[in-house]
């Protein structure tokens, strides 16, 4: 497949659009035909492992309604004609071949792609005009859809509905998408996406911490790793100069006692690893069968299995000494640049190849016996 940016190349999608303006390409995946249909998303939605909302309601009556799946078939066959939308996240990790898809985004880092969400509307089906805080892409697969956008707008949202809808909301700027088409949005741009008539549309987001989230992760972190450490002290106290004043001293302490902490760069780098890879992970990846040892493993091979990538893993790894500390949901183990780049960039890692070092073999092992990466023949 070509770049899903049409003529832009990353560098100036880059430096241009990204985070800051939106971006309609045309034709971004031309004459692209889409591995599921309508009746397939519902299908999925059905399943206890999917996460589903159906949507019905007009921007015009305010009458916003959300339910949320496993749905069964008796709810699909009772929806009007018009107006209604279901949607359901990770659908990527469901239909593994899609994960295709997301690698036409590798101009971003890895780990800052969330999932495919594909929403699937009638005529006049629509989430309301609403604000998101991370970035998008919205990939129109079938049908035609009319999105209006504005970046300047009342943030107020409407009270007592069950989705967050903007109170008011004037377009700025609309197109109809048709399929093939592709609007990318920073954060915080108002959008209003109408279906012309029924079809889907796939969002493929992105995530992105906000300090708060680091804040509390880095505290459970650091607490955890100072837990019996030092403790407030203060040797050569002077006598109080005021009555129940904390005073600089005894701040300077405070800050002095954490401030080693946070300022260890291995401590922070591999908590960030952790982190990032168990940030908005949908489920943890199912749990393997018997454990594998070198031997089983080449076993496996020697029969005609292959590792893939478990879909509902995530990865992300950070340099260390002459190597990578690789983390897969929260899991974390020590292997080559080589095995750590291989492992992330592609569904079929092609790790056994190549004669694997005691360190990336291990490494592999407990990858397999975390359930991060699978045995399977293809
Ligand atoms: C939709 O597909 O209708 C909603 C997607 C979005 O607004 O982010
Ligand atoms: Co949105």
């Amino acid at each position: 497949m070509k770049s899903i940016l049409g003529n832009l190349s990353p560098q100036k999608f880059l430096s241009e659009y990204w985070q800051k303006k939106p971006c309609l390409i045309r034709r971004a995946l031309a004459n692209y035909e889409p591995p599921l249909d309508g009746d397939d998303l519902a299908g999925l939605a059905c399943e206890e492992m999917a996460e589903s909302r159906l949507v019905t309601g007009r921007f015009v009556d305010r009458d916003w309604q959300v339910r949320y799946g496993p749905f069964d078939e008796e709810d699909f066959a009772t929806l009007p004609e018009t107006h209604w939308t279901l949607l359901v996240q990770d659908v990527e990790k469901h239909y593994p071949p899609l994960q295709e898809l997301m690698e036409l985004f590798d101009f971003l880092p890895s780990w800052r792609l969330d999932d495919l969400m594909i929403s699937y509307a009638v005529p006049g089906g629509s989430v309301g005009p609403h604000v998101d805080q991370y970035d998008v892409f919205l990939l129109q697969t079938q049908g035609d859809r009319l999105w209006q956008i504005a970046r300047t707008f009342n943030p107020a949202v409407l009270k007592d509905c069950p989705i967050n809808v903007l109170v008011d909301f004037e377009a700025e700027q609309e197109w109809v998408l048709k399929p093939g088409d592709m609007l990318y949005l920073p954060p915080n741009v108002a959008h209003h996406g109408v279906a012309v008539d029924a079809g889907m549309t796939w969002s493929i987001g992105l995530r992105a911490p906000s300090a708060a989230d680091l804040l509390v992760a880095l505290g459970e972190e650091l607490a955890e790793q100072a837990d019996g450490g030092p403790r407030y002290a203060d040797p050569g106290l002077l006598p109080p100069r005021r009555s129940g004043q904390i005073d600089e001293q005894a701040l300077a302490r405070m800050r002095g006692l954490i401030s080693t902490l946070v300022n260890d760069r291995d401590s922070f780098n591999h908590f960030a690893g952790k982190f990032i890879s168990r940030f908005r992970l949908a489920h943890d990846p199912v749990s393997p069968g018997p454990g594998h040892d070198q031997e089983s493993l080449m076993h496996a091979i020697r029969s005609g299995s292959k590792l893939f990538r478990n879909p509902w893993t995530r990865l992300a790894w950070v340099a260390k000494g002459d190597g990578a500390m690789l983390f897969a949901a929260g899991d974390e183990v020590e292997c080559s640049l080589h095995m750590a780049e291989s492992v992330c960039q592609s569904t079929q890692p092609d790790l056994l190849s190549a004669t694997l070092d005691e360190r990336d073999l291990t490494a592999v092992i407990q990858l397999l016996n975390g359930g991060h990466l699978v045995l399977a023949k293809d």
